[in-house]
């Protein structure tokens, strides 16, 4: 089973920043083993200069933050899944800043999903209760929901060509985290809503990843758990200690993977 490391970098660093930590990364990478996924999301305007820099190697690859859910047209700032479909292998969806801030509602979020897998790029689906709904214990129907009418109209995805992150809106920057057991738990509840749906051919593999506050300290208990294949790791991964040791932990849990196949 692959490992799979979403660096979310959102809104920071300027671009010698961010050549200076992809030649961190890639040094950390040294040697890693293929099941070891790692993946950076820039900022958009660092998208083609960081590609063009990772050319050389095939440890990172880039995706994209976002896009908008048309092809072309008279939609200024926005940018087309065709614009970055060169240098990009994946685009996260659905991210819950982007909900928050930005109104995106499951309906455009299906748009785009649709958008982004015509144009062969894999797809990066967050969902997540906020804290409202973790309360209330109604988080299973909320996240069902979430992926089904994401998912309207979407079957016979081939393997690993569709990711969802279960990232709770109350964990995201706020050193918070669910316990792993109910991540475990979740993770499963994803898995089992995707089989029902027949979103993957034949039952195909779907990685289901964890975000929200993970860290140095935390990720080993996440990477560890039966239904998690990675993490979605945003402000741990401008930090070079953090991401340093997290991509170590990574590692050795991507070793284990190798002997088990
Ligand atoms: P965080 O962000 O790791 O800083 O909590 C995760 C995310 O927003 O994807």
């Amino acid at each position: 089973m692959n490992i799979y490391l979403l660096l979310n970098w959102k809104m920071n660093s300027t671009l010698i920043e961010s050549a200076h930590l992809v030649e961190k990364y890639i040094e950390f990478l040294l040697d890693a083993p293929e099941l070891l996924k790692v993946t950076i999301f820039p900022p958009a305007p660092y998208i083609f200069p960081l590609y063009e820099k990772l050319a050389n190697t095939n440890s990172v690859t880039v995706g994209a933050q976002n896009v908008f859910e048309e092809p072309f047209g008279a939609y200024t700032g926005e940018i087309s899944p065709i614009m970055i479909s060169e240098a990009c292998s994946y685009v996260m969806v659905g991210h819950s800043e982007r909900r928050t801030y930005f109104n995106e509602t499951n309906s455009s979020i299906n748009k785009k999903i649709h958008l982004i897998m015509n144009n062969s790029l894999t797809p990066v689906l967050c969902v997540g209760e906020d804290l409202d709904t973790y309360n209330s214990g109604q988080v299973d129907e909320f996240i069902e929901l979430q992926i089904k009418s994401a998912c309207d109209n979407i079957k016979n995805i081939p393997a690993n060509r569709f990711i969802v992150a279960y990232e709770p809106t109350w964990a995201i920057g706020s050193g918070l985290t669910p316990p792993p057991e109910i991540i475990n738990e979740r993770a499963l509840l994803i898995k089992n809503v995707i089989t029902d749906m027949g979103l993957m051919t034949d039952n195909a593999s779907c990685p289901v990843l964890y975000g929200g506050s993970v860290n140095s300290i935390n990720a080993k208990s996440f990477l560890e758990l039966d239904n998690i294949a990675g993490l979605l790791i945003g402000q741990a991964s401008l930090d070079l200690n953090q991401i340093g040791s997290i991509i170590n932990q990574a590692f050795r849990q991507a070793k284990n993977n190798s002997k088990l196949i």
